[in-house]
């Protein structure tokens, strides 16, 4: 299928329509067959739970072009079952993992002209979502609701690819221990957007969050895991009930283990001792691996020893062995690459 016409080169993170969406619903305590639409608008009851009570989850994937010219997606089925999971927390009915997946071929196939060729940096960003679509006005969940699937050519998350960024530790919480961290709500993300916004005033790319408990130990970005190298070479990730389960994350510490031989540690990790490791960086969907050089907390300032230039040795490595594996240049581990 002929490309459009786009500057795939220079993308940036936003959202451009594309031709095709899938839209499927729930009614009746079922789910119907779902089809896919030109109409990118969605009208509501004003009452809807969505937007009275924020009873939204959604998911995050990539459909790219690899070496040999295949459009792919990694690890869906990661996704429809983490997706499942937020349904759960916020008393929404399931969408069939199964069914997921062939929601999300079906808009990929849909909107092949907008799948970035190969080498470009670009890809196809798939947001697949779902919604609380009829009336509450006591604090309940819907009745009815709304599943769909949008694309979006993106280029990277952060401006300038792959340069450390400078983060600061902030004192707003994201998550509260037992509460929703651990899941991927709209609502997780509207907390968030007052501490991004003065974030990005003050300069900094992005906020760490510390653990809402004691505000001790690091937890995530307001989109992304941290991964930290110690002097020895060792990745250490934090544990945490409140933070989102990346699925770059998990990939990832599969990848230094058993293809970098590194050893990985997944542990709680103090603030206190952030200024001991080496290398820092954020790792998501969006972020893939994203360097940090600097982390402001109340004006201290922890310097990680690879600098502000480039990304250290270590997550380079890590980065471009994945990164190798989702575009088919190194064989990748069984049932991760998903061909369209
Ligand atoms: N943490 C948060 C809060 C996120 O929004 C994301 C993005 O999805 C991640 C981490 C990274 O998760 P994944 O690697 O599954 O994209
Ligand atoms: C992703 O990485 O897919 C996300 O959903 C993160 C979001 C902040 C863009």
């Amino acid at each position: 299928m002929e490309k459009k016409n786009i500057d795939w080169e220079n993308l940036d993170f936003g959202y451009r329509q594309t031709d095709k969406r899938f839209v499927a619903n729930y009614k009746d305590g079922a789910w119907d067959e779902g089809t896919l639409t030109e109409d990118a608008n969605i009208v509501l009851n004003e009452c809807a739970g969505v937007l009275q009570y924020a009873q939204t989850v959604f998911e995050g994937l990539k459909a790219y072009t690899t070496v040999d010219g295949k459009v792919v997606i990694f690890r869906p089925d990661l996704n429809a079952s983490r997706m499942a999971d937020s349904a759960r927390r916020l008393e929404m009915p399931v969408y069939p993992e199964d069914k997921f997946i062939e929601a999300v071929e079906k808009t990929v196939k849909a909107n092949f002209a907008y799948v970035p060729p190969y080498g470009t940096g670009a890809t196809l960003y798939i947001r697949p979502y779902m919604f609380g679509s009829s009336p509450v006005i006591g604090v309940k969940p819907a009745q009815e609701y709304q599943f769909r699937v949008l694309t979006t050519p993106v280029g990277p998350y952060f401006k300038g690819g792959v340069k450390p960024l400078t983060i600061r530790v902030t004192d707003f919480d994201r998550a509260a221990p037992h509460g929703t961290g651990h899941i991927k709500a709209g609502l997780n993300y509207a907390m968030s957007l007052h501490a991004i916004v003065t974030a990005h005033e003050e300069g900094y790319a992005e906020n760490m969050y510390l653990d809402a408990a004691t505000r001790t130990k690091v937890e995530e970005t307001g989109g992304a895991n941290f991964l930290f190298v110690t002097k020895d070479n060792k990745i250490v990730t934090p544990k945490s009930d409140s933070i989102l389960p990346s699925i770059t994350r998990r990939s990832l510490m599969y990848v230094a283990e058993h293809y970098l031989g590194l050893e990985v540690e997944q542990r709680e990790v103090y603030l206190d001792e952030v200024p001991n490791f080496v290398e820092c960086g954020l790792c998501g969907t969006a972020a893939v691996i994203s360097p940090i050089g600097k982390i402001v907390d109340h004006g201290r300032e922890i310097c990680f020893a690879s600098g502000m230039d480039e990304m250290g040795p270590v997550l380079s490595k890590l980065r471009e062995t994945l990164v190798d594996i989702q575009e088919g240049r190194i064989e990748a581990p069984e049932g991760w690459i998903h061909v369209i």
